[in-house]
């Protein structure tokens, strides 16, 4: 095939949305170029790297599991990612391949799109979470000036460690519902709600009605939590756009063209 090959690392890969993200602005913008589904079993990564080497693909997005692991397989990673402590892009130059992180943009960028003005929600943060995807939420959160940050998440030992790194606190599962008083935004970054996994069990009842409540879960893109907290009158941010703004930074690296997420773009991709 001709034209500038990206892609998507990862396993399983075949239910991304991302080819269908990055297949749009191809077209839209008329680059002969593919975006294509590169699964490789955690065994395998190394050789699948080599191919990718091989192939001179122009660079690739990186999902689970390999969004850590990658990293010692790469040149070079930037600050960014190295913050994140995993690599979600991937750019291939003078034959080195330089790892970066877009998950942090995508996640602030669509926060402060759904916001409107961002700043009124930053005093005191909650993040559901102390996974890969609440570490791109804490290093955004942190360079957007957010005030007090509490993390509260099932087990607690990643939430002290990730509180410690990012200096917030760190609060224990049991007291999810009361962590939630004063809060002016609660971001959920764990998997509950996600399909198939099991829902979020968070009363919202202290949860003031004038927080902002994001859900980075997209898929089901109305998630119970963001049902549950419009209809208490708290304004809502779902998980797609995070996922159209970690593509575009994507996007832009590869292609130099700043791709534009479009209503016809987030229309594609909701059922
Ligand atoms: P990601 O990189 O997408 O963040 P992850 O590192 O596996 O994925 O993190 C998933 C998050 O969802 C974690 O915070 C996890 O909590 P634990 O650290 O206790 O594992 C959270 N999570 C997943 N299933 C959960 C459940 N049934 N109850 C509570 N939290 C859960």
């Amino acid at each position: 095939m001709s034209g500038i090959v990206t892609g998507l690392l990862g396993w399983p890969v075949e239910h991304s949305l991302s080819p269908a993200i990055h297949g749009y602005w191809l077209d839209r913008y008329g680059i002969d170029g593919s975006y294509e589904l590169f699964p490789a079993e955690p065994e395998s990564l190394a050789e699948r790297i080599d191919a990718l080497r091989a192939r001179q693909v122009k660079g690739f997005n990186v999902t689970v599991p390999h969004k850590e692991t990658i990293i010692p397989q790469l040149e070079a990673i930037d600050q960014v990612a190295r913050r994140i402590g995993a690599v979600n892009t991937v750019l291939r130059v003078d034959g080195n391949l330089l790892g970066t992180n877009t998950d942090a943009y995508g996640f602030i960028t669509s926060l402060r799109e759904g916001a409107g003005e961002l700043a009124p929600y930053l005093p005191r943060v909650v993040v559901i979470g102390a996974g890969g995807a609440a570490r791109a939420a804490l290093v955004a959160l942190k360079d957007a000036g957010a005030g007090s940050i509490t993390i509260v998440n099932r087990t607690e030992a990643r939430a002290k460690k990730l509180a410690e790194e990012f200096g917030a606190q760190a609060m224990p599962w049991a007291n999810r519902a009361s962590a939630l008083k004063g809060a002016s935004l609660l971001v959920n970054t764990s998997s509950l709600g996600m399909q198939g996994k099991e829902k979020l069990d968070l009363p919202l009842g202290a949860l003031p009605a004038g927080a902002l409540v994001h859900d980075i879960v997209y898929a089901p893109l109305d998630t119970a939590l963001l049902k549950e907290a419009r209809a208490r009158g708290n304004r809502t941010v779902d998980g797609l756009g995070m996922l159209l703004h970690q593509a575009a930074a994507s996007f832009r690296i590869w292609h130099g063209i700043d791709p534009e997420v479009t209503p016809q773009l987030r229309a594609r991709l909701t059922p």
